[in-house]
Order: C-alpha cells, then structure tokens, then sequence
C-alpha cells in the first residue's frame, strides 16, 4: 500500500517532471486538465473533480474479480488502456490457507501525466494503489483470513485518479480491518485520535461471571469491537455516528426464566448477518471465547419504572417475527444521515459514501446492496433502479444524492425480504412495541436512531445501590452500567440522560470531534 510519505515524494517528482515536460511534450500529447488533479492537495482537487464529473462517474467501477491463477481479467483503464491482471498463490507464511501475489501488467498509457487509481477489495481487507509507469505491479496478501477470502480473490475497482488525494486522507482507515494486533491497535490509535476516546486497561480479570438471576427482560447489551472486519466497520460507525459502542443486543427471560439474547447482526454458519434469538449461554461462550473481533461488553440494565412498562408477551411475539430475517445494512446508514452537510466528517461526503456502498455490494451477500438500492429507491418512489440511475434520476429531478440519503427511514417500510433491522433499530423497535415509548411511540421513528442515541436514553438504572454485586466487582473506577467483558474500559458519554420525545433524532447533525447535539434535534 502506498504510505503518505512515499507518495508526497511521489507527487513532488510528479510536479516536477510535469512543468519540465509539458512544455516539450504539449505540442503532440493529448492532456487533460483531470491529469493534474492527483497532484493536488485533496481540498483542492475533490471540489474541482467533483464540478468535472457528473456523480455518476464518481462511482468505482468494478473491473474484475482475480482468483485463480487460471483466470486472467483484462480491461481497459482511465489511463492506460491496456491491463491484465492475475493471480499466483505462495505459502511464503507458511499458514493453513496460504497467501497471494495479485501481478497487474499496465500498458498503453493516453499521455505521459496520467495515472490510474484502484482500489483492491475481499470480503477482510480493501487497500488501494495508483500506477504512474507502465510495466508490471504487484500487491502482495501475506496471509488469506479464511477460506472464504482464498477462495473469492480479489475485486479490483478504478476510481477516478482525482480522488487520490482522498483516499489518502483516509490512509488510516484502511488497516482497521485487518485482523492482526496491527489492526487492532489501528482501531484503537483511530479513535483516540478522531473522537478523543480513552482506552484505559481495566484490572484482571476481564469478563464477569453473571448471575442469570439479576438479568430481566429488556436489560441491553452495549458491544464494541475493537479488531478485524466488525471491529473496522464499527470503528467508521463510532467515528461518523459519535458513539462508544458499535454494537447492540437486547436481554429477554422465558416464562421458565431461561435467559436468551436478541441480536440483529449475528453471524449464521453461511456467513451472513441476520436476526436471532439465542440461548445465553451459547452467545456468551461465543463471545467469551470464539468472537476474534475483541468483543467489548457492558450490561445495561433498566430503571426498575421502565422495567414496570415492559411488556414481555410483546417483545417476545417481536423477536420471534424477526427471527432468522436479515440484518438491516440500510438502517445503518440513514440513521445516520439526517443532515446535509453535518453529518460527514472530512474527507466523508455522500459520494463517498456511494462509492463504498459500491464497493461493499460486490463483496457483501447480495442483500446488503439490494437493501441500500431498495431503500434509496423508497426514497425516490422508483422501483429497481441501481447505484448509478440512482444518481441519474436524481440529478434529472433537479436534487443531489446528498439530498436523497438525508430522507428519513420510516418503521413500516418493508423491503423484499420483509422487515430488516439494524442492530439498535432491533432493539428500539422490540422497546417500542413492549411498550417503552408510550404514549408517543407513534411519533417516533427508532430506525433514525444510533446507538449513542439508544444509551443516551433515560430508560436505565440510575441507583448505583440498585446495580447488582458482581457488577464491576473487579474494577476499581465505578461505572454507572455493568462492564462484563473487555481488555479496556467502556465509556458510553451521555449515557441515561435523555427522556424520549416526538420525532427526536430525526434532525440531528454528528460531527466529530465534539458531536455536538442540538436540543431537540
Ligand atoms: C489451471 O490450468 C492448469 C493447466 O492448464 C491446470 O492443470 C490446473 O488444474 C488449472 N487450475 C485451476 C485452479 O483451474
Ligand atoms: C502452508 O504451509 C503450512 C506449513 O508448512 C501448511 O500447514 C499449510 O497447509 C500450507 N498451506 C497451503 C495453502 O498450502
Ligand atoms: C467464573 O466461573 C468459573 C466456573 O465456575 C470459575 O472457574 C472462574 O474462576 C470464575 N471467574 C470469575 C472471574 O469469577
Ligand atoms: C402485552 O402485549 C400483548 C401482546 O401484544 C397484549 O395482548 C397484552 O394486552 C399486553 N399487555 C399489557 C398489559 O398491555
Ligand atoms: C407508514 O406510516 C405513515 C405515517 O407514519 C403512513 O402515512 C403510511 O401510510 C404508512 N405506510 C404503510 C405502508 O403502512
Ligand atoms: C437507591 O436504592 C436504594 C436501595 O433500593 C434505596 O435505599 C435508596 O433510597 C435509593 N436512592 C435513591 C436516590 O432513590
Ligand atoms: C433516578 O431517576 C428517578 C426518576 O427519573 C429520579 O426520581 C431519581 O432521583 C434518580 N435517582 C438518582 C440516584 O439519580
């Protein structure tokens, strides 16, 4: 990958070779304004690429996917109009799946000042390069995560060289998802730096033994994961949505006093995310001891007057309609944007975030793109259309996506493969149909809720002498909330301080680092 210092070099060179010969060269080479772009410091350049191109040329393109030494891909660039790519597998590492050298032979190039810019995705890593000089470039995978990624290879995307200098700005998210110490430390170093999160080391031992007893219906589970592909993409949820958690899953009791936890984003044994409902013994030893993602846990539980509100024939009856459906992607993403400009911390804006729901839908499980097509469609009141007519039909009605991803989602909306939920919207609604928000639970709308949203409402104990005993036994700083699991301590600023009210969350901007919240936004 390439690091910032090289490329400053790069750029350096560039400058220079780019004044020394152009004024030779001008005469008899085709040059266009766009080749200058990646030279450009990233302020500069995505304002001026983003007046030259329609949003649709925004979008990567998919080129190809390599993952057989057999199969070669061979399409033509931005740039350099003749490319093959292939892969050779090795075992340098010596692991059980082996690793890879992905070769991409560049030739053929439209002038001497272009390059062209791809990014390089799996299922567990994304990482980018750009090519300048036309001969044969490498990317080397030490190590497959799994099978799965051994098998599926790697897709290859061209962006628009323009965008270089923001895909530097965003050098530091691209090793969050990189399951190693490396990773994780990059998780961690990311949001120390962008939120001002502390991670301070808790004694030993780092996980609690509960007592079933003291757990009720409804009590809630924050989860952070601080390591690999969840722990990447809830570091970038964290970061945009300004929460300490990137993760949710809710409590409920049967009437024999078996306790079960519901989670929208558990992982079935096909890979994908869906609703569950699963006994607690069996999600704790997973998470104890299975979950690689670094799983951080703290036990929410709620004020006993909230608890007296809790109906659990009603949370029960909606769990269980929601078993076995898929974790809601689409959720995700509207909960967070509600604003036009306030909700993208630099260098994030609306064609970025089309660009990585481009990218993802190649990689993900099919429904995952087709929610996010789904509920933009809702949005327009189309039906159908992809990414890219998307942005067309937009621009045709005069709007901009910046605009159409603001749109709130709405509870009822059903997707083609029923109703899907992210994981706090699975909580909050399984609240609202228990009764939580009464009497104003019509005018509320959970899916615009993020999960810092969720802790910050005043539905939790707040009598530390009401905490049951094994709560933080260990620890020597008292939280108002149980910690069962984690290396480091949680904090969950804001936590039970606000009382729900009509159409809250609906308008709220999030910017770090501050995040600062309107009053009845
Ligand atoms: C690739 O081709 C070689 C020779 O043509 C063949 O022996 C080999 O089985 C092929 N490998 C794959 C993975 O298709
Ligand atoms: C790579 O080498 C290691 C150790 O020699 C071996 O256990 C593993 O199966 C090999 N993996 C592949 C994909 O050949
Ligand atoms: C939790 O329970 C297990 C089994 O009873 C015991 O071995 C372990 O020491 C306990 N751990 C803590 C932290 O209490
Ligand atoms: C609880 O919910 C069930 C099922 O929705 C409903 O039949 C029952 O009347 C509710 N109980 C109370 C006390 O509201
Ligand atoms: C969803 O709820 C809104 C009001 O909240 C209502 O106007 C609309 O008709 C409902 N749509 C469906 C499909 O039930
Ligand atoms: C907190 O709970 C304890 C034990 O139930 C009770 O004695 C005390 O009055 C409560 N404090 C407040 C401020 O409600
Ligand atoms: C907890 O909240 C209740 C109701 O919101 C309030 O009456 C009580 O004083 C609070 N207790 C503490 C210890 O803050």
């Amino acid at each position: 990958m390439a690091s910032l210092s090289s490329s400053s070099y790069l750029r350096i060179f560039l400058l220079v070779f780019f004044f020394c010969y152009s004024s030779v060269q001008a005469a008899n080479l085709p040059f266009h304004p766009r080749d200058v772009l990646p030279l450009l410091p990233k302020q500069v350049s995505w304002p001026i690429l983003n007046y030259l191109s329609s949003a649709v040329d925004l979008l990567p393109s998919f080129v190809g996917s390599v993952s057989s030494p057999n199969n070669t891909v061979e399409w033509k660039g931005a740039c350099f109009y003749e490319n093959t790519a292939w892969m050779e597998f090795h075992n340098k590492s010596g692991s059980e799946f082996g690793g890879g050298t992905l070769h991409i032979k560049v030739s053929n190039a439209h002038s001497w000042t272009c390059m062209d810019l791809y990014v390089f995705a799996t299922p567990y890593r994304v990482t980018w390069d750009y090519y300048f000089l036309s001969r044969e470039h490498t990317l080397e995978i030490k190590e497959w995560a799994d099978k799965a990624e051994y098998e599926y290879g790697i897709s290859i995307f061209l962006m628009q060289a323009g965008m270089l200098g923001t895909l530097e700005a965003l050098w530091d998210v691209f090793p969050l998802f990189t399951n190693t110490g490396w990773g994780e430390k990059s998780n961690i170093a990311f949001l120390e730096k962008h939120m001002g999160a502390s991670f301070e080391e808790r004694p030993q031992p780092w996980y609690t033994n509960i007592s079933v007893d003291d757990v009720h219906s409804g009590d809630f589970l924050a989860i952070s994961k601080i390591r690999g592909r969840w722990g990447g993409f809830e570091t970038l949820e964290k970061w945009v949505s300004g929460a300490y958690a990137g993760h949710t899953a809710v409590c409920l009791k049967d009437s024999e006093g078996k306790l079960w936890v519901g989670e929208s984003g558990h992982e079935n044994e096909e890979g994908e995310d869906i609703i569950a409902v699963i006994p607690w013994d069996e999600w704790w030893e997973f998470e104890l001891n299975k979950d690689d993602s670094d799983p951080h846990i703290a036990f929410l539980p709620l004020h006993p007057d909230i608890r007296a509100k809790f109906n659990e024939t009603a949370a029960w009856e909606y769990a269980l309609s929601m078993s076995g459906k898929p974790y809601g992607y689409h959720n995700m993403i509207f909960s967070w944007i509600d604003t036009i400009d306030e909700n993208y911390p630099p260098p994030l804006d609306a064609h970025l975030v089309a660009s990585v729901m481009t990218v993802w839908s190649k990689i993900q499980p099919e429904y995952a793109a087709n929610m996010w097509n789904e509920a933009l469609n809702k949005r327009l009141g189309t039906q159908n259309l992809d990414l890219p007519e998307i942005l067309v039909e937009v621009e045709k009605r005069g709007s901009s996506f910046d605009e159409l991803l603001t749109i709130p989602e709405q509870d009822n909306w059903t997707y083609s493969d029923g109703k899907s939920t992210s994981c706090i919207a699975f909580v909050l609604e399984l609240y609202k149909e228990a009764g939580l928000f009464d009497p104003i639970s019509d005018s509320v709308q959970v899916t615009e809720f993020t999960i810092k949203d969720a802790y910050s409402l005043k539905f939790f104990e707040n009598n530390s002498s009401r905490l049951p005993k094994w709560c933080n036994d260990a620890d020597n700083v008292e939280l108002p909330y149980c910690q069962i699991l984690g290396k480091y301590r949680m904090e969950l600023p804001g936590y039970n301080s606000m009382d729900p009210y009509p159409h809250m969350n609906e308008r709220c901007p999030s910017m770090p680092p501050k995040y600062y919240r309107p009053e009845n936004c």
